[in-house]
This record gives C-alpha cells, sequence and structure tokens, in this order.
C-alpha cells in the first residue's frame, strides 16, 4: 500500500535522488502514482504522477530543481481513481504546506465540508488526504510541529503523515497511528520510512514510531513525542538485514529469488529454534504446562497466505497438541463477535506485521482477555510489537507481493508450535514427537532438491498458461495447499482459478468442470491417496486436463493424470512445506510466460495497511 519516504540533510541537493531512490524500494508495497515535494527557492516545488516511479523520475529529470529535504509518497488508491491530481503530495491551498498520507483519514467528509462552508477552501483532489494539508494550513502560525498536532486532533482513521512547510525547510513532522511508520539515522541526515527496505542502503540504525506519536525531524535531530506532547526515549533499533537481501541479486524476479531462498529461510527458522540436543526452545515466549493447561482453544487468526498457513496450523495444533482450534480470516474474526475469553489463546500470523485487520483483530482479542501470539517476519512491526508472544519467522525481507518463503516459514513456526504444546502438555509422545521433528529437519534438503525440477514445472506451465479457469483440489491437509496453489495463481497470473476440498467438488463446482477446464490435483496425502483417485476420476471423466502432484514412490506412480508433480517422500503431516513450492514456481512460469508483471501485480499491494 502507499510507501512514504522523508530524507533531510545538508548542502542544497540530493533530496530528490535519495527520496526517488527509497520509493522504488517501497514499490514492493504496491502502489499506482508517486510524487515528491522538495523545499527549494522559498517554496515546496511538487511534482507527480499516475503509473510507476520511472514517469515521475522522467519528470524530476527534466528539471534541474532539488533540495536538501524533501518527501516523497508511492500512493495505492483508496479515495479517487489512480491520477495525477490525487497522487501525493498535497498541498493546501497557496502551496506553503505539503503532506503525504498512508491510511485513510475516516472523518474526511464531515472535515471537507468544515473546511468548504466555514474556510472557503477547494479541493482539487478526491482524495481524503487533501484535508489533512488544508488543516495543517489553517493551523500553521509559524511552528509545523504545533499545526500537525492541532490537525491530528480532529481526525480519525489511520494514517501516517509527513508533513513539510515552505517557511521551515529544515523540518519535516510526521505522525503516526495505526499506519507503519520508522525514522533512520543517517550520516548528517535523517529519514522517515513507512519500512525499513526504503532506507536499508542508508540507515541501519532506525527509531520505531509508535501510535499516536509525532516525530520532528531535522538534518542533526530525531524528536519523539508522544500524544500529550511530551518527548518520548526510544531505543535505537539496529537493523541486521543485509542491504543485497532487498536486491534481486541476479535473479529476474524478486518472487523467484524467494522461491529459492526458502531452503535457507527454513533452515534459519528451525535453527533459531532448537537447543544444542535438537529440542524446541521457545526462548522468550511463555507457554509453561500450567498456562498451557488453562488454554481451552485457539483461534489463529491471518489474512491472505498466512491464513492458509494458519489452516495448516491448525490442523498441526489439533494433531499434536489436541487443543480445539479454528482459523479465521482476520477481517471477519474482529466483526463476528467470536467467543473469547481469559482462556483463548489468539495466534495471529503475518508476514509484515501491518496488515490492518490482522493488527485490529488482535486489538479485539486482547480487550476481551485473551492472549496473543504472533508469528510475524517482519521484526519491530506492529502486530510484533503489541502482541504478548512473537515467534519470528526468519525468512529475510520478502518483497514480492505474492508471499512465498514467509508461508513455508510460517509453516515451521506453527509445526514448532504445536509440537511444543503437545510435549509440554504431556499429550504427545516421544517418539511421535521426535519423528515429526527429524521430518522437519530434513525440509531444507529435501527443498533444494525438489527446486532442481525447476524445469518440468516450467515444462507444464508452457502446457497450461493459456488456460483461463483452473480448479485447485485436495483432501487433508492438502485442501490448504490447494487454497494457496491457487491464490499464487490468481494473483500474478490473473488466471480465474478456484481451489476446493476435492469430496465437496460434486456438491456444486463439479457442474463447471468440461473439456476446457484444468484441474490440479494435490495427492500428497498417502492415506487419502485411493479417495483423491476417484475424484480425479470424476473430474477426467468430465473432460478436464488433470496434473497431479504427489510424493514420488507408489502414489505418484499412477497413470490418470495427464502430468504428474512429484515432490520428495516425507509424511503426511508435513507434505505442506514441500508441496506447495511447485505450485508457486508454476504459478511463477505460468505468469511470466503470460507477461505479466509478477512482483508487482495490478490491483495488490505488499502490505494491506487498510480495511
Ligand atoms: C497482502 C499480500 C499477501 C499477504 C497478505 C497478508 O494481500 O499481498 O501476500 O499474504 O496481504 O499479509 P501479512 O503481511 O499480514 O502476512
Amino acid at each position: 500500500m502507499c510507501g512514504i519516504v522523508g530524507y533531510i540533510g545538508g548542502g542544497s541537493s540530493g533530496a530528490k535522488r535519495i527520496i526517488t531512490d527509497g520509493l522504488k524500494r517501497l514499490e514492493y508495497r504496491g502502489y499506482d502514482s508517486a510524487g515528491i515535494a522538495l523545499a527549494a527557492d522559498g517554496g515546496l516545488i511538487v511534482e507527480k504522477s499516475v503509473g510507476r516511479i520511472a514517469n515521475l523520475e522522467k519528470i524530476l529529470n527534466a528539471s534541474s530543481a532539488d533540495s536538501h529535504a524533501g518527501i516523497g509518497h508511492t500512493r495505492w488508491a483508496t479515495h479517487g481513481e489512480p491520477s495525477d491530481a490525487n497522487a501525493h503530495p498535497h498541498t493546501n491551498a497557496d502551496g506553503s504546506i505539503a503532506i503525504v498520507h498512508n491510511g485513510i483519514i475516516e472523518n474526511y467528509i464531515e472535515l471537507k465540508k468544515w473546511l468548504t462552508t466555514e474556510h472557503g477552501i477547494s479541493f482539487r483532489s478526491e482524495t481524503d488526504s487533501e484535508v489533512a494539508a488544508h488543516m495543517i494550513g489553517l493551523f500553521y502560525e509559524g511552528d509545523l510541529l504545533d499545526a500537525v498536532n492541532k490537525t491530528v486532533k480532529k481526525m480519525r482513521g489511520a494514517y501516517a503523515i509527513c508533513a513539510m512547510a515552505a517557511a521551515e525547510p529544515d523540518k519535516i513532522v510526521a505522525v503516526r497511528k495505526d499506519a507503519p511508520l520508522i525514522a533512520g539515522i543517517g550520516e548528517n541526515c535523517n529519514f522517515l520510512a513507512s519500512d525499513i527496505p526504503a532506507l536499508l542502503k542508508y540507515a541501519r540504525m532506525i527509531y520505531l514510531i509508535e501510535n499516536n506519536e509525532t516525530v520532528l525531524v531535522t538534518r542533526n535531530d530525531i524528536t519523539i513525542f508522544n500524544e500529550a506532547g511530551k518527548p518520548v526515549k526510544r531505543d535505537v533499533f539496529h537493523v541486521t538485514w543485509d542491504a543485497d537481501a532487498a536486491e534481486k541479486g541476479g535473479y529476474d524476479h524478486f518472487m523467484r529469488k524467494e522461491i529459492f531462498e526458502q531452503p535457507a529461510g527454513i533452515a534459519e527458522t528451525l535453527n533459531r529454534r532448537l537447543d544444542e540436543n535438537g529440542e524446541i526452545k521457545l526462548d522468550g515466549i511463555s507457554l509453561t504446562k500450567q498456562e498451557l493447561d488453562r488454554i481451552e482453544r485457539i483461534y489463529i487468526v491471518a489474512c491472505g497466505t498466512a491464513s492458509h498457513a494458519g489452516l495448516v496450523g491448525k490442523f498441526a495444533i489439533e494433531k499434536f497438541a489436541r487443543i480445539p482450534a479454528e482459523t479465521d480470516i482476520a477481517s471477519e474474526f474482529r466483526y463476528r463477535e467470536p467467543y473469547i475469553d481469559d482462556k483463548t489463546l489468539v495466534i495471529c500470523i503475518s508476514q509484515s506485521g501491518e496488515t490492518l485487520d490482522t493488527l485490529a483483530a488482535l486489538r479485539e482479542a486482547k480487550s476481551k482477555g485473551a492472549r496473543v501470539l504472533s508469528v510475524v517476519n517482519v521484526v519491530g512491526s506492529s502486530v510484533a510489537r503489541e502482541s504478548d508472544d512473537v515467534f519470528y519467522t526468519w525468512a529475510g525481507p520478502e518483497i514480492a507481493v505474492a508471499s512465498t518463503k514467509a508461508f513455508t516459514t510460517q509453516l515451521i513456526c506453527m509445526y514448532l508450535l504445536a509440537l511444543y504444546m503437545g510435549r509440554t502438555r504431556g499429550i504427545l509422545p516421544d517418539n511421535e514427537y521426535k519423528r515429526v521433528l527429524s521430518e522437519l529437519g530434513e525440509m531444507p534438503d529435501k527443498l533444494t532438491k525438489l527446486l532442481e525440477d525447476e524445469p518440468k514445472i516450467q515444462n507444464i506451465a508452457k502446457k497450461i498458461y493459456k488456460n483461463e479457469r483452473i480448479f485447485f483440489i485436495g483432501r487433508g491437509v492438502d485442501v490448504s495447499v490447494a487454497l494457496e496453489g491457487s491464490l499464487k495463481l490468481k494473483e500474478i497470473s490473473y488466471i480465474h482459478s478456484f481451489a476446493i476440498a476435492a469430496g465437496e467438488l460434486k456438491h456444486g463446482t463439479i457442474a463447471l468442470i468440461d473439456r476446457d477446464s484444468l484441474v490440479v490435483a494435490l495427492a500428497s496425502q498417502d492415506r487419502l491417496f485411493e479417495k483423491l483417485l476417484s475424484n480425479i476420476e470424476e473430474v477426467k471423466a468430465r473432460g478436464a486436463y488433470v496434473i497431479m502432484l504427489a510424493k514420488t514412490g507408489a502414489g505418484g506412480m499412477d497413470k490418470r493424470a495427464d502430468d504428474v508433480i512429484l515432490i520428495p517422500a516425507c509424511a503426511d503431516d508435513v507434505t505442506p512445506i514441500l508441496a506447495v513450492v511447485p505450485l508457486q514456481l508454476l504459478a511463477y512460469h505460468v505468469a511470466k510466460l503470460r507477461g505479466c508483471d509478477i512482483d508487482k501485480p495490478k490491483n495488490l499491494a505488499k502490505s494491506v495497511t487498510v480495511e
């Protein structure tokens, strides 16, 4: 979603290049237009353009204007279509104040009415954000910090806003409520940004700005104020991510790079949680036998790909820990009045840790007395900070919108949690605990081997990429993988795909199966293999082309499918970690053959910070 970059340094130039560079690193969040405001010649120069940052760069390159300070933005439209006029920055009437905004100002209609009728202000865009520029302009009496504080008091919603005033070119003021914002310490310069990748090249020391805080940034200082306007002390957070981790490193796309990073990500996530005897250690997470015995139900709450990891998590928790578990879509959970009490454990799963619905569900759960444990990739993100316990995935930065390595590392976390819970509760026999743990330990090598089959998947992609309707079916834990495979395909190739439990096919969906249908049948479960074969017969009888995914060995040799994708042999319980990978590769190669913008699919955002 929208991305923000602010920079303030010395001299009279540099801001243009540094801000556009930062914006490019936020491209992965998803956007449809971009813009920049620079403090120059006693005023503010604003340039913006619909489309890619390259369009903005063309405009910027044609002008000699530059500055020591500025704010930039990538917009993902919520109010008003993508257009030059709706792109940020927005300014007040005389152009003396410029703002960029990420989030939604919920009471903007009321504020717009007030600004129009009482102050005669006319609006130039259809955005909610423009009200912030006019309000800051209205309250401005030579002190930007004060004007921003007064503005914020009138606004409701979720926002991260950065503001500049022509009369104070050596300041940027920013404020945060429910939208990500960090401040970075550079050398003789300082930064603001929506997230870490924007700054990786320039700043390794950052401050995580908390909700309802305002931050005043000058070239030499970053001062954070709480809601009452009092300065607060914040520890510096040292970013350990390698600057190259957010680069493509020779790959065509971040998505393919991230698919191939999975063996390493899984190994790292496992190793961080195993002690020298190979036992699961949950340092920093408090799950004693007493605490676990108190828990009567678990809700796993997440959005998108993370919710599919949650489905596997439900299966693992119920199987290994024998605690009733439900997986909920965060946007539904928060509004459906779920039964929550102090015997409830909520597990939130989120790659970014900034997904607004997941964050809201977390708050709802906490307010009702539940304990919240989160599985998060981005260290220090909002979900991580607001949870009682955090189980980090160590996938490294995930840039492609389509999530891959975050998913498989989330699976590892969920298996480890389930095994740990079962063991601690005294429910899971020792040999069973050791068996599954040893299966997990074999995953990095098996995945590496599986990735060598990419050319085979590429060949299948060549046969199917023109297909416009693809169905994914499976049974047991394969249903979760089917959902994830289908999501991967639709999000990057725009093919209409649909996933369903194979046993449900004949209750409606089979009506859609004909000679033009393609069915990807997940048959990784030994104990359900025969049943899945019957479902394959059913769709074949109606003319469908079938690609079967099965384990190497007996099941995989079946000849009923038109194409077979094999994964290394492993126990039924852990197949999702392997089975999803060929589906990621299939989606990738199909999308590539269709000429799609793989890392930045249309209409999608990496980090969804609005409802
Ligand atoms: C967006 C992304 C997905 C992601 C989902 C949840 O839709 O495009 O890849 O799965 O948000 O994001 P989270 O950061 O909470 O895992």
